[in-house]
């Protein structure tokens, strides 16, 4: 299988082309028996019934009984320590929700998943974004081919080009060495990069600066390059479908601003890489495909960042580094795939967010990482967990009848703490949080007098997870000699869910490892769900929509095209302070 096709052995048949463009059955392919809904297995039952217990469990009065809930209720692998202590369940509660992952077949359909099976129903693909990281030699195939070498005959090419440009053996047009990586994606194809190099900076060299564009907000393009220089920058236009409309806009400026200077068609081909997993678009585009870095259609985009996607990672962090970070993926792959479930930590992170959101009805979930390197976790899982599990079909199309993925936000602590944590606190709407933090810092900032950050940046993260279960009572705040009229203001009520993600140290490879707990989480609740995690229709009407109104917009005169009376008068506002 060359880097982004398909051999003809491993072309599905008789999948057609439908009007989206992906490959379609007919007939709606059958759910295996043993998938089965949630809500239909006795699991489910005894935790609806369990529910009760769940919202009147008090936390202060379940860690007085038991001495060692903070131990007993907590779990750890490959360098994270998860304490989930401080949610609202008990033993009981646990082994219902266990019981619910074995009922619903999440392990079998995980087997599936890594087996290569064709569990994205809906596009008719293989899901098999655990063989990027799959180490030389070993064997995973799809349609009953090995990827693996494919998986390594790129990641060698990309580690060629990456220690080119980082060694100043790929240079510009006009000789000069490459100081400015500049990745161009959005979704999948941004995230996940911008993520890992934000996150992964201290350990990147820093004399190439990377920088990323998704946005067709023209103001995105305008402030990641107006200070570049065209000789000294490198684009790598990263889409997989090579059709999204921001990734092409963008491009075609990038190309269009860098031949402003360089004056010389040829110039592309040493300023351009793309990648993709279509060969032909890239080509029409314009980018020699010797200069594409492929990956499959096997790889959904929002798991995508230890693909080809994260050639600008390569560069900035380097082949070796990058190769931790796989690492890293592959140690979560193995202990999601042989650890119990009890210890499993993919599992008990989804089965805990299940339950808030299905029995006690907690709508959002708020991810905290007391690391200003993951300052853009939260917005990565957004996409990874919104993206996949935002769904209200099962997989057969009959409607969900149970709540399915939460709106996961977050911002890094102590910075939200000044900020919005006052509603997670005191508002009304109860708010589980991931605090996520690392025991040892990269940089330990500080001294006796000045005080260490890190250390006051732990007890932060310590207290606020304290503070969010054992509130603070009336009785102690009248105890304090506070008025009478200003208690019910100062009193915290205490009982707020929080898991407390406690890491050794981050690391290319840590990073590796956090983004699999994440994406097998993520698994782990579309399978209970029953939804596939792995489509994204609903967004699908929004582009079609804008595509409409762009000629509306740009025109000389609107088009004629019916609208909505709200639309229409925007548009018409629009135009007229446009001057159209
Ligand atoms: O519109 C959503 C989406 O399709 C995401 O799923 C994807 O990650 C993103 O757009 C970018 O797609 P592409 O990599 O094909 O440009």
């Amino acid at each position: 299988m060359p880097a982004a096709t398909r051999s003809k052995k491993s072309a599905r048949k008789p999948a057609a082309k439908a009007a989206s463009g992906v490959a379609r059955k007919d007939t709606a392919p059958k759910v295996p028996a043993w998938h089965v809904a949630p809500d239909k297995t006795r699991a489910w039952k005894r935790l609806t019934a369990l529910a009760k217990r769940g919202r009147a469990l008090d936390l202060r009065a379940a860690f007085k009984k038991d001495r060692t809930r903070g131990t007993r209720f907590s779990a750890e692998a490959l360098g994270i320590h998860l304490d989930y202590s401080k949610n609202l369940v008990d033993g009981d509660i646990v082994d219902a929700l266990v019981a619910l992952a074995k009922e619903c077949g999440v392990a079998k359909h995980a087997k599936a998943m890594f087996a290569g099976e064709a569990i994205n129903i809906t596009e008719n693909r293989a899901v098999l974004h655990a063989a990027l990281r799959a180490p030389k030699g070993s064997v995973m195939k799809v349609d009953g081919e090995n990827v693996v070498p494919h998986v390594h005959a790129v990641l060698d090419r990309m580690a060629a080009f990456a220690d080119a440009v980082r060694n100043g053996a790929w240079r510009g047009h006009t000789g000069k060495k490459i100081a400015a990586v500049v990745n161009i994606g959005i979704g999948g194809s941004d995230l996940g990069p911008v993520m890992a190099y934000e996150a992964l900076k201290d350990f990147t060299r820093r004399d190439i600066d990377c920088r990323y564009v998704s946005n067709i907000d023209g103001e995105d393009f305008y402030e990641k390059t107006r200070d570049l220089d065209p000789e000294t920058t490198l684009f790598v236009v990263s889409s997989k479908t090579f059709t999204t409309i921001e990734t092409m806009t963008n491009a075609q400026t990038a190309r269009a601003w860098a031949l402003a200077k360089l004056k010389d068609r040829a110039a592309v081909a040493r300023h351009f890489v793309a990648v993709s997993t279509n060969a032909e678009e890239v080509a029409k585009f314009g980018i020699d495909t010797a200069n594409m870095f492929g990956f499959w259609d096997w790889v959904g985009g929002r798991y995508s960042m230890d693909s080809a996607i994260g050639l600008s990672t390569m560069i900035a962090i380097g082949p070796a580094a990058f190769h931790e970070l796989l690492a890293g993926f592959r140690d979560m792959d193995e202990h999601f795939r042989t650890a119990p479930a009890k210890k499993n930590l993919p599992y008990l992170l989804a089965l805990l967010g299940l339950w808030n959101r299905d029995f006690l009805g907690f709508e959002t979930v708020a991810v905290l990482p007391y690391c200003q390197y993951l300052h853009r976790f939260s917005a990565y899982l957004q996409q990874l967990e919104m993206e996949s599990n935002g769904k209200r079909v099962q997989l057969d199309g009959s409607p969900c009848r149970w709540q399915t993925s939460p709106v996961i936000w977050g911002e890094p602590g102590t910075n939200g703490q000044h900020a919005f944590y006052q509603m997670i606190h005191q508002g009304t709407s109860p708010v589980p949080c991931d605090f996520l933090a690392f025991a040892k810092p990269l940089h330990d900032v500080g001294s006796t007098e000045t005080g260490m950050h890190h250390d006051i940046l732990l007890a932060n993260l310590f207290a606020q997870g304290e503070a969010l279960a054992f509130g603070k009572t009336a009785a102690e705040v009248r105890a304090e000699g506070t008025p009478e009229w200003l208690v019910p203001h100062r009193t915290f009520p205490g009982n707020r869910p929080s898991n407390t993600l406690l890491c050794e140290q981050l690391s290319p490879r840590m990073l590796g490892r956090l983004v699999a707990l994440y994406e097998h989480k993520t698994f782990v609740q579309g399978s209970i769900w029953r939804v596939n995690s792995f489509d994204q229709w609903g967004v699908e009407l929004g582009k079609v929509l804008a595509k409409r109104i762009i000629p509306e917009l740009s025109g000389a005169r609107p088009a004629k095209a019916a609208h909505d009376s709200s639309t229409s008068a925007l548009i018409a506002r629009y135009r007229a302070w446009r001057g159209r």
